[in-house]
C-alpha cells in the first residue's frame, strides 16, 4: 500500500468508527485505539500535505483561527412551522389537509427538537457547506464548526445518495453536556446559558472551532431537499438518510388517523422527559412529497406540516419568603422559598428570582401565588404572579435588601450590572468560605477530601481565615476537628502539599479574582511570566492581552490595589506555590522584538493567531489589540479588516505578512 492509499484507508476506517460511536452508539474499538489511529492519521497528513482533504476525520478537531462568518443565501428558503397548542387546532389542520387533498394521506409524526436549525449541503457524498437559518433567506456559513460535530457525516456511506442534496436538522446540546458546561461556567463566574438551545446556538457561532469541538454538540436530521430523492415518502427518505450515515430519530412514526396522532402526542408528552436532548413538541408532516407539493406553502410556512407545542411545565404555588445568598464574590442572589410543589418529576421548594429588577417587574408580594417553570432551565424560575388570587389582604411587597444578610454591610451596585454586591470581601463569612472552596476545587488547586462542611468547621473554629492558612494545617488538627480517621486527615495534608506543584496558570485561577475564569487565567499566565509582572501591569498592558477587556482589567487592578490580597499572595509564595511560569516555558526566548508593539489582524495559514501571540511575547514584543501611534507593525494574514488596513496605511505603519514575520524571527 502506498502512502496515499494508507491515508485513505485510515480515513475510511475512522469515519466508520465515528459513525459507530456517535450515531449508532455501538463502538467496535476502545477510545484509546481510536485516538491512536487518529494520531497516526494526523502524523501522516502532516508529513504529506499534498494529500490534504477538507473532509478528513482529522478536520473534526477544529482550529483556533478567528473568522467572521460568511453569509450564504439558502437555495430553498428556511421557513418555520405553524404552531398549535391544542388538539382542536391539530384537528383543524388535519381537516384542512384532508379537504385540500381529497384522497387518503399519511402523516409522519416526529419529535420537535429544541435546538438550532442547520442546513447541510452534500455534493458527491461529501459535506460541502453548513449554514444556519439566519433570516430564512440567508444564514451564516458555519461549516468549520459543524465539522466538529461527530454525529454529522463528513463523507456518506454506501452509494445510494443523490449527487447533490440538502438535508436539514437540529443541532443540539445534550442535557448532560449542558449541565456540565454550566457548572464549569458557574465555577468560572461566566454567565450561564439559560437552556440547551441557547447553549447550542451560542456554541455554533463561536469563532474558534476548537472550542466548538470541545462542547460535544449532537445533531438530528429531519428534512431532505433535492431533485433526486429516492422515494416519494418523507419517512422512507429519512430511513435512507439513516443508511447514508445521518442521525435520524427513530421516534418517527407514520399514522393515518387523528386518534393515532393524538395517542403519539400524549405518549411523547410524557416520555420525552427521558430523552437525552431537549424537545418542545411534535411535528406532523404529510408524508407524500407529491401531496406536499400539492398543498404548497403560505408566505411563512408549509401547509403540509404543523408543530404541536407541548405546554411548558408549570406549577402554581405560594411564595413564603425571599432569602438572599451571598456568593464568593459578594454577589447577592435572591431566592424564592415556596410551598413544595411537584414539577417535571421533582419537588420544587426554591426558585431563582435573578435580580432586583426582575422582582420589581413581577411586583412580588409575600404570600402571592406564583407560577414556577422549568422550561429547559436547570434552576426553576418564577415566571408570573396570579394577581387575582391576591385580591384581598396582599402580603408585604418584596423589596430587595439594602444590607448584606451575613455581615450587615451596605450593598453596592456597580454600573452596568444587574446584581447587588456586598463589598466587605475581607470579613464577610460566605465570601471567605466561598473563596476557600473555589481555591481547593478540582480545576483550581485540586485539594481532595475537603468539602464545604469541613471548610465551614475550619472557619468556625478560627483555624482557616484565608487560603494560606490551609498550608499550616496539621493532620492532628484536622482529625480532632472533623472527627475523621487518621488516614483521611493525612491524605488531606498530603493533598494540600501536592497542590504546591499545581502550575502557575491554575494558581492564578485559584486566587478567585473576579472575572478571571480558567481561560482568562491561561491568557494571563501566558502574557505575564510571574505574578509580580501581573501585579505591576498597568491598564494599557492588561487590555493589550488577548481577550482581556476593560471589565477584567479593572478587576485585576482592583485586586492588586488591595493590600490584603497582596499580603495573601506573598504568604502563598512563601509556602511555595507556583507563581511563575515553569522554566521549560521560558526557554526559547529572545529579545528580537524587544520594545516593539505589534497588532495581529486577519486569518493565518501556518500558525494560529494564539501561536503568533506567543511568538511575539516570547521574543520580547508586545501584542496590542488596536493600531495606534505606538504600533511598530501589523502582522497581517488573509482578509485583514479593511478599516484596519486603511488606518495602518494612513498612519504609515508597516504591514508584515506571515512569511516575512517568520523570517524576522528565524
Ligand atoms: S421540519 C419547512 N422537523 O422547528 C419546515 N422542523 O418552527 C421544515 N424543528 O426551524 C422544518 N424539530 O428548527 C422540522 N422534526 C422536525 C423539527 C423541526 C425541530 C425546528 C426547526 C424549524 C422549527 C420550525
Amino acid at each position: 500500500m502506498d502512502i496515499k492509499e494508507k491515508i485513505e484507508a485510515l480515513r475510511a476506517e475512522l469515519h466508520r468508527h465515528n459513525y459507530n460511536y456517535y450515531v449508532l452508539n455501538a463502538p467496535e474499538i476502545s477510545d484509546k485505539e481510536f485516538d491512536d489511529k487518529m494520531r497516526g492519521l494526523q502524523e501522516l497528513e502532516q508529513a504529506h500535505p499534498e494529500y490534504a482533504d477538507d473532509n478528513s476525520p482529522t478536520m473534526r478537531v477544529g482550529s483556533d483561527i478567528n473568522k467572521n462568518f460568511k453569509q450564504v443565501a439558502h437555495q430553498y428558503p428556511m421557513l418555520s412551522l405553524g404552531n398549535t397548542y391544542s388538539e382542536g387546532e391539530v384537528s383543524d389542520w388535519y381537516e384542512r389537509v384532508s379537504k385540500a387533498l381529497d384522497e387518503e394521506f399519511e402523516v409522519c409524526c416526529e419529535m420537535k427538537f429544541d435546538g438550532t436549525s442547520i442546513s447541510l449541503t452534500y455534493e458527491k457524498g461529501k459535506l460541502v457547506r453548513a449554514v444556519t437559518r439566519g433570516d430564512g433567506e440567508k444564514g451564516d456559513d458555519v461549516t468549520d464548526n459543524v465539522k466538529t460535530i461527530r454525529s454529522i457525516p463528513l463523507v456518506l456511506h454506501g452509494d445510494g445518495y443523490p449527487a447533490s442534496f440538502e438535508i436539514r436538522g437540529e443541532i443540539l446540546m445534550p442535557w448532560v453536556v449542558f449541565e456540565e458546561l454550566n457548572q464549569e461556567r458557574e465555577a468560572n463566574e461566566e454567565p450561564l446559558f439559560a437552556n440547551p438551545r441557547n447553549a447550542a446556538s451560542g456554541t455554533l457561532k463561536l469563532q474558534n472551532s476548537s472550542i466548538v469541538a470541545s462542547r460535544k454538540l449532537d445533531a438530528y436530521l429531519y428534512y431532505l431537499l433535492g431533485d433526486e430523492l429516492p422515494h416519494d415518502g418523507h419517512y422512507e427518505n429519512l430511513r435512507e438518510a439513516a443508511k447514508w450515515g445521518f442521525k435520524v430519530s427513530d421516534i418517527t412514526r407514520k399514522h393515518k388517523t387523528l386518534d393515532e396522532i393524538f395517542a403519539f402526542i400524549s405518549y411523547w408528552d410524557n416520555a420525552r422527559k427521558n430523552l437525552p436532548v431537549a424537545t418542545d413538541g411534535i411535528v406532523l408532516k404529510v408524508n407524500s412529497l407529491r401531496q406536499q407539493r400539492e398543498l404548497g406553502f403560505t408566505a411563512k410556512s408549509p401547509r403540509w406540516a404543523i408543530a404541536y407545542k407541548f405546554q411548558a411545565e408549570q406549577a402554581l404555588t405560594r411564595l413564603n419568603k425571599v432569602s438572599y445568598q451571598v456568593g464568593r464574590t459578594g454577589a447577592i442572589t435572591p431566592v424564592a422559598n415556596l410551598d413544595p410543589v411537584q414539577l417535571s418529576g421533582t419537588v420544587v421548594r426554591r426558585a431563582s428570582l435573578h435580580n432586583a429588577d426582575i422582582i420589581e417587574a413581577l411586583d412580588l408580594h409575600i404570600g402571592d401565588m406564583v407560577y414556577v417553570e422549568k422550561g429547559g432551565e436547570i434552576i426553576p424560575k418564577i415566571t408570573g404572579v396570579d394577581k387575582e388570587a391576591r385580591s384581598f389582604m396582599p402580603g408585604e411587597k418584596v423589596r430587595f435588601i439594602a444590607t448584606c444578610p451575613e455581615c450587615g454591610s451596605r450593598l453596592v451596585r456597580y454600573e452596568g450590572e444587574a446584581a447587588y454586591y456586598c463589598p466587605n470581601d475581607t470579613a464577610c463569612p460566605p465570601q471567605i468560605k466561598g473563596r476557600i472552596e473555589h481555591f481547593i476545587s478540582r480545576r483550581a488547586m485540586n485539594i481532595d477530601g475537603l468539602g464545604p462542611e469541613t471548610v465551614d468547621m475550619f472557619y468556625q473554629q478560627g483555624l482557616v481565615r484565608d487560603v494560606a492558612d490551609l498550608y499550616v494545617l496539621t493532620a492532628k488538627q484536622i482529625r480532632t476537628l472533623d472527627r475523621m480517621g487518621e488516614k483521611s486527615a493525612e491524605n488531606i495534608v498530603a493533598s494540600i502539599g501536592r497542590s504546591k506543584e499545581v502550575p502557575y496558570e491554575r494558581v492564578i485561577f485559584a486566587l478567585g479574582i473576579r472575572f478571571v475564569g480558567e481561560t482568562v487565567a491561561k491568557k494571563l499566565a501566558r502574557a505575564f511570566d510571574s505574578v509580580d509582572e501581573l501585579r505591576r501591569a498597568d491598564h494599557d498592558t492588561l487590555v493589550g492581552v488577548d481577550e482581556i477587556g476593560e471589565k477584567i482589567a479593572q478587576s485585576i487592578l482592583a485586586y492588586f490595589a488591595n493590600e490584603g490580597n497582596n499580603e495573601l499572595v506573598r504568604k502563598l509564595e512563601a509556602v511555595g506555590l507556583q507563581f511563575r511560569r515553569a522554566e521549560e516555558d521560558l526557554t526559547g526566548r529572545t529579545d528580537k522584538l524587544a520594545g516593539q508593539t505589534i497588532v495581529i489582524s486577519g486569518v493565518f495559514n501556518k500558525y494560529s493567531r494564539d501561536d503568533y501571540k506567543t511568538m511575539i511575547e516570547k521574543n520580547g514584543g508586545r501584542n496590542a489589540a488596536s493600531i495606534s501611534g505606538n504600533t511598530t507593525f501589523v502582522l497581517a494574514g488573509e482578509n485583514m479588516g479593511p478599516a484596519k488596513l486603511e488606518k495602518a496605511r494612513k498612519m504609515g505603519i508597516r504591514i508584515v505578512n506571515e512569511d516575512e514575520f517568520l523570517q524576522l524571527l528565524s
